[in-house]
């Protein structure tokens, strides 16, 4: 179970640089009068572009800026998995252990992360490259186990593939995306057509 709440030492304050207000701004206004709350998915996102995490004084503007009270904005950053709570690297990698997943040898990833970026979640690797977290199902189980590292996600892993991959990104080389297996989508393994073809 990922462990999501605000437990890292924090920041005096917070303020949207004045770019970014008017982004905020502008996705608040998307929406009728009286309604800006729905806009709190972005403003949490454009202040964590901002800052790399967000932190509980974020959490208190965006509450004030859509009047909304504290614990409601808290909540939307607590539930979603896009957003850190503690301070992150360049680089997130979000492991999947969900059930499925767990299933397939999420565990054997989650040793590969504690190896190559650090032994505890949600910490910066002595280089600054890296953090990971787990995650609860991010949505391709049929290529179990999995992680997400950005807007990409590499699939069929084993401890030994997410090191490489982990790796790969340090040096600063794209990895390829997907299945690492060779499936194109969620197609069957290699194995089972050749199984069939014989
Ligand atoms: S259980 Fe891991 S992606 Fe769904």
């Amino acid at each position: 179970m990922s462990l999501r709440r605000l437990h890292h030492e924090q920041p005096a304050s917070f303020a949207y640089s004045e770019a970014n207000k008017a982004r905020a701004e502008k996705e608040i206004a998307k929406y009728p009068p009286g309604r800006q709350a729905s806009a709190v998915i972005a403003a949490l996102w454009i202040g964590q572009e901002q800052e790399g995490w967000v932190t509980k004084p974020m959490i208190e503007e965006v509450a004030k800026l859509l009047d909304m009270p504290f614990i409601r904005v808290l909540e939307v950053a607590t539930f979603y998995t896009m957003f850190y709570l503690a301070p992150a690297g360049e680089h997130v990698v979000q492991v999947c252990t969900t059930t499925p997943c767990w299933l397939r040898g999420s565990d054997e990833v989650v040793k590969a992360c504690k190896k190559h970026i650090h032994d505890k979640p949600q910490t910066v690797s002595a280089d600054g490259k890296f953090s990971w977290e787990e995650a609860e199902c991010l949505g391709a189980c049929v290529n179990a186990p999995m992680i997400q590292i950005g807007k990409d996600t590499y699939e069929d892993l084993t401890g030994e593939k997410a090191a490489e991959i982990i790796e790969a990104i340090r040096r600063g080389e794209k990895p390829k995306t997907g299945s690492q297996i060779g499936r194109t989508s969620s197609e069957p393994a290699p194995t089972v057509l050749k199984e069939v073809q014989s």
